[in-house]
């Protein structure tokens, strides 16, 4: 049986994708914060899915990683879904920081890890999952899109070190999740289009993963909005 962690797995996007996980046969850990979820899942007790508490800006989540793993008996995926996105009204640095704790710090923290815990045992699959808005900045949440590039980019880098250890006979995989709009708690009283339920997103990212693509965009027709940010001038862009 697969063993895999879904780290922000307790509501929205990473829920959705552990029911999936479970439902094909992986033994998932999934984390959160929220005290109640943990509580409510724990007492749901479902066969083969472990619920712990995991406060990436207050313990040091590779260590716990290390600790969920041993739990396990093993990892053989690992899902960063954590992110904090929130930022709407441009509320100044103490709120920006604490999002780049989670989106830049302890994400470069927990993709490090994965991956050479990966590329160390021959074999296993870092999955992030980032986002649209890192093609573009916004004057609404600058920290939040400019995390997300950030993600994107450090991903490449990571994608470049598996391709290399695939050369090497190693089959270590890393994968870019970008949704555009999903329908969780991160969007709530958010002016949204194309949004998609977390249900449909979990089901197309368990088909990404499967097939180890090396990005993906969710729903699929954002890839459009993707091409279309990307040849976009930069006096347009401005005007955003
Ligand atoms: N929803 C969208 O439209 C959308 C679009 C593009 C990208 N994304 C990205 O998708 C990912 C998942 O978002 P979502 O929409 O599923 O939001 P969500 O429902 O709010 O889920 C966020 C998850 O992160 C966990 N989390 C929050 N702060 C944390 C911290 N300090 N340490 C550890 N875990 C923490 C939450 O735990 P609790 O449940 O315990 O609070 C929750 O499990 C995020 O990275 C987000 O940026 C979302």
């Amino acid at each position: 049986m697969k063993k895999a962690i879904v780290i922000g797995g307790t509501s929205g996007i990473g829920y959705e994708l552990a029911k999936i996980l479970l439902s094909n046969n992986y033994k998932v850990c999934i984390t959160g914060i929220e005290n109640d979820f943990i509580n409510d899942l724990k007492n749901s007790a479902q066969k083969n899915l472990e619920v712990q508490y995991l406060d990436c800006l207050e313990n040091n989540p590779s260590q716990k990683i290390r600790e969920f793993t041993e739990q396990l008996g093993g990892l053989d995926l690992l899902v960063l879904s954590a992110g904090i996105g929130n930022l709407n009204r441009n509320r100044g640095f103490t709120a920006e920081n604490n999002a780049n704790k989670l989106n830049v710090l302890a994400f470069t923290e927990i993709a490090d890890y994965s991956y050479r815990f990966f590329e160390n045992k021959g074999d296993g699959h870092f999955i992030a999952i980032t986002s649209v808005s890192g093609h573009f900045g916004s004057c609404v949440a600058p920290a939040y899109h400019a995390a997300k590039s950030y993600q994107m980019v450090y991903l490449e880098g990571l994608r470049q070190k598996a391709r290399r250890a695939r050369c090497q006979k190693k089959s270590v995989y890393v994968t870019d999740i970008r949704p555009g709009f999903v329908a969780t708690r991160m969007t709530q009283g958010k002016k949204m289009f194309w949004a998609s339920s977390p249900e449909k997103a979990g089901r197309q990212i368990y088909k990404v993963i499967k097939n180890k693509e090396e990005y993906a965009y969710v729903t699929k027709r954002w890839s459009m909005i993707a091409f279309i940010l990307k040849v976009l001038p930069k006096w347009v862009r401005v005007r955003f």
